[in-house]
């Protein structure tokens, strides 16, 4: 079942294609390929309930058309952002510049951390991740997607063995999550990365789907 509402998900991705999209009271532009915060509700859930460090810095992986990161970039003082499609990095670019933060957010191509510095350190570091499972005969046909489905939950993995290393002292890991993702084997992967998740915020049933803010700490 999740598999299939994800498939639905990407095909009003695919299908319904505006240039520019309305939401948390401002106008963002939308490029071809990148996945739109409007045919679902988690977008506008956790860009408004991340615990974004005043004045701090964020990292955000999956940074998409860029709703997070400029929300991030009017409360902190520095954001990383980063997307495996060129299109997603070129539209958080544009949506800084139209929002005026374009100083403050620095948008990057690549796989997960892999375009960040290793010895870079964050007050906050987030992704809304692709949480559904796809079969192991899915093949990815598009960025699209990637954004949607994680196959075998290897980019699930990856992330959860690296994201803490990013961290300053102090600093939190939230995953952005959802109840069509597969919690178990997600809590199975933070063990093995000796992590624990645990729910930080839940949003209201949209059209049965709730979305989780996760947060990420080491196990005892
Ligand atoms: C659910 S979308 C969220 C997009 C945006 N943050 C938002 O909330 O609207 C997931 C994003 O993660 C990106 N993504 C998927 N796999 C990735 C990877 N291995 N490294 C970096 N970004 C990835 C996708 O391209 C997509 O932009």
């Amino acid at each position: 079942m999740s598999y299939d509402l994800g498939l639905r998900l990407l095909a009003a991705n695919q299908a319904r294609r505006p240039d520019t999209f309305t939401l948390l009271g401002d106008t963002w532009d939308l490029l071809p390929g990148v996945f739109s915060p409007v045919y679902d509700a988690s977008t506008r859930f956790f860009t408004t309930h991340l615990p974004y460090p005043p004045g701090g810095t964020m990292l955000e992986i999956g940074c998409g058309a860029g709703v997070t990161a400029v929300t991030a970039a009017r409360i902190c003082a520095q954001v990383t952002a980063t997307d495996i499609s060129a299109a997603a990095v070129a539209n958080t670019r544009r949506n800084a510049e139209r929002h005026g933060v374009a100083d403050r957010v620095d948008a990057r191509l690549g796989d997960l951390f892999d375009a960040v510095p290793d010895d870079a350190r964050h007050d906050l570091v987030f992704w809304n991740s692709p949480f559904i499972e796809s079969p192991a005969d899915h093949a990815p046909g598009s960025d699209l997607d990637l954004a949607i489905f994680d196959p075998g939950y290897a980019a699930h993995r990856r992330f959860l063995e690296r994201a803490r290393g990013f961290t300053a002292p102090g600093g939190r890991v939230l995953l952005g999550f959802g109840s069509l993702g597969n919690r178990a084997r997600l809590d199975g992967l933070a063990a093995e990365a000796g992590l624990t998740a645990t729910g930080f915020a839940t949003s209201a049933p949209d059209r049965d789907v709730t979305y989780q803010l996760l947060e990420l700490t080491p196990r005892p």
